[in-house]
């Protein structure tokens, strides 16, 4: 019951004050995405340069679930690794699904307070946003 308090206070904190909110004018990744179910969308900016995610930026318009995932999301990758950007996609995607996950000895920062959406399947789409949208940008820096 008190962790659940203290997760709400971490959600609510993320939405109300997110974290690297705006568009990057010096990108080189942009990707936009939006969860058709409800329309909300967001659009993420990336500085990538040899393999290092040097800054990101988002913003949007959706709610409190996501904007405050896409905002812990972007200060958990900021200057990690491609590789490790996607290994936390991938502990995240398990996490919120309710599934075992490894945490990889990775420092998860504030996105722990998000594993209580496992019980509310029809939110998980709304925590993934921001991480699907990254993913899909990484990935075409490969191409
Ligand atoms: Fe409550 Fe989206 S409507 S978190
Ligand atoms: Fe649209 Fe959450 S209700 S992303």
């Amino acid at each position: 019951e008190q962790l659940d308090a203290l997760y709400r206070r971490v959600i609510m904190d993320h939405y109300k004050k997110p974290r690297n909110k705006g568009v990057l004018p010096d990108g080189n990744v942009t990707i936009d995405m939006n969860n058709p179910t409800c329309g909300d969308r967001i659009r993420l900016t990336m500085k990538e340069k040899d393999g290092i995610i040097e800054d990101v930026k988002f913003e949007g318009e959706g709610c409190s679930i996501s904007m405050a995932s896409a905002s812990m999301m972007t200060q958990l990758i900021k200057g990690k690794d491609i590789n490790t950007a996607l290994k936390l996609s991938r502990i995240f995607s398990l996490m919120v699904q309710g599934k075992d996950y490894d945490d990889e000895q990775l420092d998860l920062g504030d996105i722990e307070a998000l594993h209580g959406v496992s019980k509310f399947p029809a939110r998980i789409k709304c925590a993934t946003l921001a991480w699907k949208a990254m993913e899909k940008g990484l990935l075409s820096t490969n191409e």
